[in-house]
């Protein structure tokens, strides 16, 4: 027998929210499958990222720019940072392993949340290094008992802000009290995914943060409100030697042609991004209501999801919601067997889910 790493023993793999081909294939399912599970933007991708790729279909053959020049300089424009600061990715989620492989050994630790977004904890399992989870308190991080855990071997700090499966924040105040507590040679990775979806002015000013201190990674992507989820592309802002310590990890060409024209097009549409947050707002005003006249609770959302409790075991409301060709994703690996975490659709979507929940489950 060929033996694996014993580490492997560790890692629970990620469970992704599940595909309409596989539930429509599974389930022998006719009609339109909707799919609420992955927080994807349910107006798809900006007609500039669309025409970008159509353009450049025929260079397929050609390996794309292993440097992102063009799509790093729009972006350190935007953000007001250099190139230098900036790495690009297959997605966000690379960046995490990166980080862990870069700082973490033996005898370290890392520290982050009960419940934080489940690719940290499996890429801490990578490396031989302890994970210390620290108990929400109402749902939220606990920055002050957070900052409390970390030790002297502590390397790496976790926040998704906001968080995935709650939707909850942490806000500008409760981070700076957090960095009072936090040494220079812990680095604080924070997970902004979601960050075009924030209305509340008490969301922390990563800009401002990053001025002053340098032990911070800002992970942002371009799979939410930017629509391009399948392409996969995301990216991370640091100090250069930071980014540095991550680029040796990158294989090459880990971000694909279309993925650099696609995002470099999507960040010209402002109004794209525009149109997705008010859709997003209008979701989510409608959802909270209807969840409330079902007697349904759900958590208060800063992104484009929520969380939903229904006091029970939520495994068969999946499965009844799928049966009626709606994909929602069940949370119990972040330690929420009786909640599912249900993205915020069009109008349209939201109705029809509503609908189904309104009738006998
Ligand atoms: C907090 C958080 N970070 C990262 C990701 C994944 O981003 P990407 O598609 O860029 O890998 C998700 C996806 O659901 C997420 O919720």
């Amino acid at each position: 027998m060929i033996k694996a790493n014993a580490f492997l023993s560790r890692i629970s793999p990620y469970k992704p929210g599940r595909p309409i081909e596989e539930v429509a294939r599974e389930l022998k399912l006719r009609g339109e499958i909707i799919k609420l599970a992955s927080n994807e933007n349910p107006l798809g991708p900006s007609p500039l990222a669309l025409r970008a790729i159509r353009r450049f279909l025929k260079d397929m053959s050609l390996y794309p720019d292993d440097n992102c020049y063009y799509l790093k300089k729009k972006m350190a424009g935007l953000l007001g940072v250099t190139p230098e600061n900036l790495l690009f990715a297959n997605g966000s989620v690379e960046i995490l392993p990166m980080a862990t492989h870069a700082y973490l050994g033996p005898g370290d630790s890392a520290v982050t949340g009960a419940g934080a977004f489940l690719w940290f904890k499996i890429a801490v399992c990578h490396t031989p290094a302890e994970l210390i989870e620290v108990p929400r308190k109402d749902f939220r991080f606990d920055l002050r008992a957070m900052a409390a855990a970390i030790r002297k071997n502590t390397r790496l700090v976790y926040i998704d802000n906001p968080n995935n499966p709650t939707g909850t924040i942490v806000t500008r105040d409760e981070v700076e009290e957090f960095f009072r507590h936090v040494p220079e040679d812990v680095l604080v990775i924070f997970d902004e995914a979601y960050i075009e979806y924030i209305d509340d002015p008490a969301f922390p000013d990563w800009s401002d943060l990053f001025r002053r201190r340098k032990n911070i990674l800002i992970l942002r992507t371009f799979s939410k409100i930017y629509g391009m989820a399948g392409l996969r592309l995301g990216f991370g802002v640091a100090d250069p030697e930071i980014i540095d310590s991550l680029a040796k990890l990158r294989i090459s060409f880990n971000v694909n042609r279309f993925s650099q024209v696609a995002g470099t097009a999507a960040l010209d549409d402002a109004a794209h991004v525009r149109k997705g947050k008010a859709v997003n707002d209008a979701g989510k005003a409608y959802l909270a209501e209807a969840y409330r006249r079902l007697g349904l609770f759900a958590l208060p959302t800063h992104a484009n999801f929520f969380f939903v409790d229904f006091g029970r075991d939520s495994r068969p409301v999946f499965e009844a919601l799928q049966g009626k060709g709606i994909i929602t994703r069940t949370i119990k690996e972040y330690g929420f067997p009786n909640a599912l975490r249900i993205s915020i659709g069009t109008e349209e979507q939201n109705r029809r889910l509503i609908r189904a929940l309104g009738s006998r489950l």
